[in-house]
């Protein structure tokens, strides 16, 4: 089959590596299970992804802040363990396809079971991803009322990296990028503009992709749980190929609208965008009492404290 001008494919019409650069196109949407999907994707293809699973929630009710999260084709609930060892599948797939250099993002969130707290670093470590960075998502508002814990407004966002041979720290972010800093604050989409049950503000993928792939470069992006294709479109506006995932073929039909659109969600790249252009010298940083860098944190009289550390 020739897949290269088609858009949107079912993963049972496609054979084993398939998905390759060549094959790839402006991009492809592929409707099925992500293991099955992952598999028609060649070796070391993807420069940069970012995702967010499904969280294993096995929700019953919600708080009454947020409606209770309910996918087209999916129930959210199986034993704690194979969910944990099929996201240990799924990212060690992802990682087959990341080419050497590049970097997989991924969202998750604590939770707990009757006491139980799941951590994802509990299986992000059985991994072979090298753990690069966990960053706060500070989502402001969040559904979680009851008061067995402070009220939990956070997610995480694990930076993932595949090192180039064993050199585990890779390059540099540019400075304006790293300026950014690990927590990212920003509230979740608006579910009256988008009828997906969870998905991701533009502006999260768009920080990935441009601090991540150079501008000179095209990269291919992945969101292999991709939703409404919020990744797919980031990529898109930012001038990137992608590969976008997902089993409910409603998702897919929502995503490859919202590509045919793409140009109408340009204000809030472009708004992203001028976050990673700081123009501000260190020294009109300091004179306004902000933060200079990343190397050399200061004391309140403007000299440098000590050395970060890599
Ligand atoms: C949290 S949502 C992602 C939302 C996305 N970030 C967005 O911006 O719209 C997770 C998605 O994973 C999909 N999904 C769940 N299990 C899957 C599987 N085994 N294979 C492929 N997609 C799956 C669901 O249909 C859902 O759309």
């Amino acid at each position: 089959m020739n897949i290269t001008n088609q858009h949107l494919l079912k993963n049972n019409l496609l054979k084993t590596k398939q998905i390759t650069e060549d094959t790839l196109g402006e991009g492809k949407l592929i409707e099925g299970d992500i293991l099955n999907v992952l598999d028609k994707i060649d070796d070391d293809v993807i420069t940069v992804g970012i995702t967010s699973p499904p969280y294993n929630k096995q929700e019953k009710q919600k708080g009454w802040l947020v409606k209770n999260v309910v996918y087209d084709v999916y129930k959210d609930a199986v034993p704690e363990p194979e969910y944990q060892q099929n996201q240990v599948n799924v990212l060690n797939e992802i990682y087959r396809v990341t080419a050497p250099g590049g970097s997989f993002f991924y969202n998750h969130k604590i939770r707990w079971d009757r006491g139980t707290m799941y951590h994802p670093i509990d299986w992000l470590r059985k991994t072979k991803w090298t753990l690069k960075q966990e960053i706060i998502w500070d989502r402001v508002i969040a559904a979680n009322i009851r008061g067995w814990r402070f009220w939990q407004v956070e997610e995480r966002i694990y930076w993932l990296y595949k090192p180039i041979g064993n050199y585990l720290i890779g390059k540099e972010l540019k400075s304006a990028d790293a300026k950014l800093t690990s927590i990212w604050r920003g509230a979740p989409e608006d579910g009256r503009k988008n009828p997906h049950p969870a998905p991701f503000p533009l502006w999260l993928p768009a920080r990935v992709i441009i601090s991540i792939v150079d501008t000179e470069t095209q990269g291919i992006v992945l969101d292999p749980y991709m939703g409404s294709g919020t990744t797919a479109v980031a990529a898109k506006l930012l001038g990137h190929r992608y590969i976008g995932i997902d089993r409910s073929d409603t998702y897919l039909k929502m995503t490859s609208d919202r590509l045919d659109n793409a140009a109408s969600e340009m204000p809030k790249i472009q708004a992203e965008i001028a976050l990673h252009n700081v123009q501000t010298t260190a020294k009109e940083r300091t004179s306004k009492g902000k933060h200079k860098g990343k190397y050399r944190p200061t004391d309140d009289d403007g000299k440098p404290t000590q050395l970060s550390m890599l």
